[in-house]
């Protein structure tokens, strides 16, 4: 029996990867670059299925481009704001995506963030680098406390949560906005949902869980910049767009706001030489949110599980709705 053809756009871990070479005729882009646009549109022709990555744009030409025989396509990410998946709803094809498997790796390197901007690590590591380290001082590199601090969550789903559970564990107090969560749902996970512009008003650090839609597009900006504490941290590990990169240059500068730290930003990758990186109160990471071992075999491992069903026809184990 023939086996169906696939392109997979960047070696993924052996949990997963061995699993779709072992049942499938596999193209493999086995450069550390993702594959530009139109070598990705060329390559996926006639193709049965697409393992993919939230660097790959699968828009609905490239759908097409593939043929009316794809059966699949699966990203190795929870997110998939780079595939259009209205267009592949219209043609039927099923996108499989990965949840769960990363909630505690990215809540964990949330509160990484949260805690090394709290208590000015980078700054600290920075400050012994340049040689300042002369004494003990009792006003050096002050930070903020995170016992008794509120922490305003912007989208109580999984993550979310986790990140509620690791900040409860640090006596903060908890407040979130998340217009997709009933009152109900609310009462029974036993967190304070408050509209937005309290939670920014209130809060003493900000962090950032929901997807990029259009209506999170640049929902932190220049005017809800303004509307957070001076004192304020705006930690975000959901996706770069979410945040304005002008307007958070400008308020971290200016001091409308403390201090942010990213795990992604707009654009991605961001230059070595973009002003936010000139800054003192700000600390990015490579979007390395779900990068533990165990995270990301887990994800190749259900990447795989859900082309391997869409070629066979059978229900992914972990579907985006089609919307
Ligand atoms: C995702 O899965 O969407 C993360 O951003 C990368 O793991």
């Amino acid at each position: 029996m023939t086996k169906p053809k696939v392109f997979v756009s960047r070696i993924i871990p052996a949990a997963g990867l061995d699993q779709v070479k072992a049942h499938c005729e596999v193209d493999l882009w086995t450069e550390r670059m993702p594959p530009p646009y139109e070598v990705l549109t060329e390559r996926v022709r006639g193709v049965d299925g697409l393992l993919c990555l939230l660097t790959d744009r699968i828009d609905p030409a490239l759908m097409d481009a593939a043929g009316p025989q794809l059966k699949v396509i699966s990203q190795m990410a929870v997110g998939y704001d780079n595939i259009h998946i209205p267009a592949a709803a219209e043609r039927g094809i099923p996108v499989g995506h990965t949840p769960g498997v990363l909630t505690e790796a990215t809540a964990d390197l949330t509160f990484a963030l949260l805690l090394a901007a709290a208590r000015r690590i980078v700054e600290g590591v920075n400050y012994i680098k340049a040689g300042k380290w002369e004494t003990w001082e009792p006003e050096t590199l002050l930070g903020a406390d995170l016992a008794g601090a509120k922490l305003g969550i912007i989208g109580y789903g999984r993550i979310g949560r986790a990140v509620a559970k690791r900040a409860s564990g640090f006596d903060m107090n908890l407040i979130a906005y998340d217009p997709t969560i009933s009152a109900e749902d609310a009462a029974r996970l036993g967190i304070t949902l408050v509209e937005l512009d309290t939670l920014l008003a209130e809060s003493d650090f900000v962090t950032v869980h929901t997807p990029l839609t259009a209506e999170t597009r640049h929902l932190i900006n220049h005017d809800t910049l303004h509307k957070m504490k001076r004192s304020a941290i705006l930690i975000n590990t959901a996706r770069g767009p979410i945040v304005d990169p002008g307007a958070l240059y400008d308020a971290l500068k200016a001091g409308t706001i403390a201090y942010a730290a990213l795990d992604v930003t707009e654009p991605e990758p961001i230059a070595a030489d973009h002003p936010l990186l000139s800054l003192p109160n700000l600390t990015i990471v490579p979007h390395i949110g779900s990068a533990s071992v165990r995270t990301r075999n887990q994800m190749a491992e259900i990447a795989a599980a859900n082309l391997l069903a869409g070629l066979r026809g059978k229900p992914l184990p972990h579907q985006v709705p089609n919307r």
